[in-house]
């Protein structure tokens, strides 16, 4: 099955933990977009969905989903989002679309992370995938240097976030100890968010294979 085919049918799979009657979180990318053309399609009533980024946003307006600013929600039940590498404890690398922040803000108030990837995403050890950080712009040169001294190769994208800032792909890091990781990144001055998830990591794993979908958890 080619990876389109394995996107949109994660995508299907996770509409079994959608409560109808529930507010949703929405993530970001391709292997989201597969989800909420499924949840469209399905006609499952949800009261509003709270969305990570202004893409998945215009696309569930579209559809006719309400989507509400996070600060008018204090919970949700199920976020459903994607991601660039999961490894075995479920921590992920996210962010190859930037919209890690958002991202990792919805994930926070969400009682359940249900991760939706095709085969390619589930590796031993992560960082294969340069780990996407967004940064302030004024602290892009300086958070490079603080990277440098770790070991990382930082790599500035042509790209500004949802939220003005700037996202630097760092290159060559073996991830074995990501929750460390993390911590240690997030205390550099200027970072405003790691591409890492592994202080909170997934909850659940839909994994497209060519056998079909996996569920699978930490
Ligand atoms: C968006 O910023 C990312 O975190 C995505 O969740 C991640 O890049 C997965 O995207 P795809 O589903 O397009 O591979």
């Amino acid at each position: 099955m080619d990876q389109q085919e394995l996107k949109k049918a994660v995508g299907r799979a996770a509409l079994q933990y959608v409560k109808s009657g529930e507010i949703l979180g929405v993530g970001t990318g391709s292997t989201v977009n597969c989800f909420i053309d499924a949840l469209k399609e399905s006609g499952i009533s949800i009261p509003a969905c709270v969305s990570s980024s202004v893409r998945s946003t215009k696309k569930l307006e579209q559809y006719g989903f309400k989507v509400l600013d996070l600060n008018e929600v204090e919970r949700i039940g199920v976020y459903v989002d994607g991601a660039d590498e999961i490894d075995p404890h479920f921590a992920m690398i996210k962010g190859g679309g930037g919209a890690l922040t958002r991202e990792k803000i919805v994930a926070m108030v969400s009682d359940r992370f249900v991760c939706i990837a095709d085969q390619s995403k589930k590796v031993d050890v992560l960082g294969k995938f340069p780990l996407p950080i967004e940064v302030i712009p004024m602290a892009v040169r300086a958070v490079s240097r603080e990277l440098e001294k770790l070991g990382g190769k930082p790599v500035l994208r042509d790209f500004t976030t949802d939220n003005g800032n700037k996202i630097l792909d760092v290159h060559g890091l073996k991830i074995e100890d990501p929750v460390q990781w993390e911590q240690k990144l997030n205390q550099i001055v200027g970072v405003v968010t790691v591409g890492l998830f592994a202080a909170r990591g997934a909850d659940v794993l839909l994994l497209g294979t060519d056998e079909g979908v996996q569920t699978l958890k930490p």
